[in-house]
């Protein structure tokens, strides 16, 4: 079978006993200080992780040289990387956008399933799965407002009334997505959607620590991966905190 990019999340977990994924979330330093920061961050905490994940933090400001260096940092390692864009456009784009992020080597996107299917999501899938790369798609952000969006009660094609959440769940498995992005501070979405998936497709949930997510409660419930930033990168001993975490929720040894 091909090289998925799940199968590669998994087999690192298994391997590592961590399904922490590092937002490298650096800010307000010149771009030669961020690349430094990152690699170092990833060689310093790569035992204890599974992926790291690469927002506009580092997007705008790095050149792709830049990019592709710490990329390369985090295979080195046997870490993912995850472009977290939350791509939102008609599929020419998304295209262009995704061939970008597979070209510096990224493992997978952050995307956003309101932009719908047919020249929206479906090429983006087809072209990122023809090449082993992955699609996560929002289901439920980990902020006060997601309710104004993600919380909307909508009706389906054969008019059933739903929460445009379970929408995007729904349509998450029918498109055959790479995982979904629930918050951690919504554990009972977070609950709903693993009952929904039964483990056919990850949840990863942002929103722990800073945002007032709880890690333990977020894996109790069935988050399958933990994205975790200012946590981690602000703490005076990011290993510690990283292990403390990891040991929380996922011991020595992990089940898949
Ligand atoms: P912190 O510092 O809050 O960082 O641990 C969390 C990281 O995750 C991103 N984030 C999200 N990404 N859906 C996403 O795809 C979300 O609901 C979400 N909430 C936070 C955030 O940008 C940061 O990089």
């Amino acid at each position: 079978m091909k090289n998925r990019f799940i199968d590669r999340m998994q087999e690192r977990a298994k391997h590592r006993s961590s399904r922490i994924v590092l937002a490298l979330d650096y800010i307000n330093e010149n771009p030669e200080t961020l690349e430094k920061r990152s690699i170092k961050i990833i060689e310093k905490l790569e035992g204890s992780l599974v992926a790291v994940k690469i927002n506009y933090h580092l997007l705008i400001p790095l050149d792709l040289k830049k990019m592709e260096n710490i990329v390369a940092a985090a295979h080195e390692k046997g870490l993912q990387a995850i472009a977290d864009i939350k791509l939102n456009d008609v599929s020419s784009t998304n295209l262009i956008v995704g061939e970008n992020l597979w070209q510096a080597g990224f493992d997978a996107v952050i995307a956003n399933p309101i932009v719908g299917y047919q020249e929206g999501i479906e090429p983006l899938i087809e072209h990122a799965h023809n090449k082993g790369k992955g699609v996560i798609l929002l289901v439920y952000m980990s902020h006060k407002g997601a309710e104004d969006g993600y919380g909307l009660t909508v009706m389906d094609e054969k008019s059933k009334q739903l929460k445009l959440y379970e929408l995007f769940l729904e349509r998450s498995l029918n498109w055959e997505a790479d995982g979904v992005v629930i918050g951690a501070t919504r554990p009972e979405i977070i609950s709903h959607a693993a009952d929904k998936l039964k483990g056919r497709i990850p949840i990863f949930c942002p929103g722990v620590g800073f945002q007032g997510g709880s890690h333990v409660e977020a894996v109790r419930v069935g988050a399958n991966f933990l994205i975790i930033g200012r946590t981690i990168i602000n703490a005076d001993d990011s290993l510690k905190i990283t292990e403390l975490i990891r040991r929380d929720v996922w011991g020595h040894h992990l089940e898949i």
